[in-house]
């Protein structure tokens, strides 16, 4: 454990410099927010005709909203922390607002982000054999939705550099379901990291499209330890305890490679970067931050559970897909602030609390040098 814990933590310093923002953060007059169900406040809610999936039952929502919203967690997501901190309102699902999009109605935030988005586009994953239960809405509808919204916001082009230029514009996290889509249906690992380049292209073009269009500030999130979600260490479950890190139970395997798609994603922001020295762009480091959580879940009062999801049907990591948490056959555990995970799959509000923390006032990272 010894050797594995000092990179970490080295890297976890390396993301102080981004903490600097706060002061600026601040003087945001407006939040765009693209991605997944780590980041959708409602979009696949109200959009979608299937209101039977699990996580729009109680009791997602429990602890803050007290009814489903939509959103994947016991109550809110970074993205609410963010707003709070901001002094701006939740933001608000684009599918709520789009049918009477105006500046007026707008107030700061709308999120694009989608439950079960994909970075690279429907069509071409699904011609690839992936399939995608939830949405066609990936990375680049978001952006289109987007551009078809700007309009209604600012009324000339200088208006809308003036709002974007004042706005902080959150990608991410996003491409982590491009790989759980394959990888959960029995793709090999080989044949996944194949994708990582083209996730990472696909959100390299986005953040140029909403440079062009006026942005100064995004935030960049990687993909979290997957290794370490109940669902992937139940259908990977093994006797073979070299693939586990015996500190944390997570398997290493995925952990390493959800490290690949985030370094690969750091070089090509930083060539971003280059490209454009004026803009602020800035890797979040979603993974470092919630393994933090797994080496010291004390410390963040993670007593109840780490590997296990609070919310689940059973199992030795309280996660069956056959018994989702949402569903009659499964039930939650009594104090959720307690767990890492939620639901085998999302993260509890309290951890999402940690890692809004974390980012924005540095507070954590500061703490948990010692
Ligand atoms: C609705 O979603 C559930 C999974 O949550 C799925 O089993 C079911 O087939 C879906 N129904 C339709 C009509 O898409
Ligand atoms: C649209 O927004 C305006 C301004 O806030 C409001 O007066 C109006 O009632 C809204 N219409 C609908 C259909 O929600
Ligand atoms: C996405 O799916 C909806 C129906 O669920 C369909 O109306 C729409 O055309 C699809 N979009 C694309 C780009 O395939
Ligand atoms: C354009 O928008 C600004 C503020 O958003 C407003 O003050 C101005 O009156 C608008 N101009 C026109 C021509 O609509
Ligand atoms: C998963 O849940 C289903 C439905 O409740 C149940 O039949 C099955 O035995 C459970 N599997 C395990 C491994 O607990």
């Amino acid at each position: 454990m010894g050797s594995s814990s000092s990179p970490y933590l080295i890297n976890f310093l390396l993301i102080l410099p981004l903490i600097i923002i706060p002061k600026a953060l601040g003087c945001y007059s407006a939040i765009f927010s693209f991605g997944d169900s780590i980041t959708d406040t409602g979009n696949l809610y109200i959009s979608s005709k299937n209101s039977s999936f699990h996580f729009f039952f109680p009791p997602y929502g429990e602890t803050y909203f007290h009814r489903p919203t939509g959103r994947c967690s016991d109550g809110r997501l970074i993205i609410d922390f963010i707003a709070e901190y901001l002094g701006l309102p939740h933001v608000r699902p684009y599918l709520e607002l789009k049918s009477n999009a105006s500046a007026q109605n707008f107030k700061g935030a709308v999120n694009f982000a989608m439950v079960g988005a994909t970075a690279l586009d429907a069509a071409f994953l699904a011609a690839m054999g992936d399939h995608n239960d939830y949405t066609n809405s990936s990375l680049g509808t978001q952006l289109d939705w987007f551009k078809e919204m700007l309009p209604s916001l600012c009324n000339t082009s200088s208006n809308c550099k003036k709002l974007l230029s004042s706005s902080l514009v959150l990608v991410g996290e996003i491409g982590g379901n491009d790989y759980n889509d394959a990888l959960l249906a029995g793709k090999s690992i080989e044949q996944v990291q194949t994708y990582v380049p083209l996730v990472i292209e696909e959100i390299s073009t986005t953040i140029k499209e909403l440079i062009e269009l006026g942005a100064m500030t995004l935030m960049v999130p990687g993909n979290f330890p997957i290794g370490c979600l109940p669902i992937y260490l139940t259908k990977f479950r093994t006797s073979d305890e070299k693939q586990y890190d015996s500190s944390t139970g997570c398997l290493n395997w995925l952990n390493k490679f959800a490290e690949y798609h985030n370094d690969q994603l750091q070089i090509e922001l930083s060539q971003v970067q280059r490209l454009h020295p004026n803009v602020n762009i800035i890797y979040v480091d979603y993974y470092n931050a919630v393994m933090h959580f797994y080496h010291s879940p004390d410390q963040f009062g993670f007593i109840g559970g780490t590997v296990e999801a609070c919310c689940g049907g059973g199992g030795p990591y309280n996660y069956n897909s056959s018994a989702q948490c949402g569903s009659l056959e499964a039930s939650a555990c009594e104090n959720p602030s307690q767990f890492i995970n939620w639901d085998g799959i999302h993260f509890t509000e309290a951890a999402y609390r940690w890692i809004a923390k974390g980012l924005l006032r540095g507070k954590l990272i500061q703490h948990s040098q010692y």
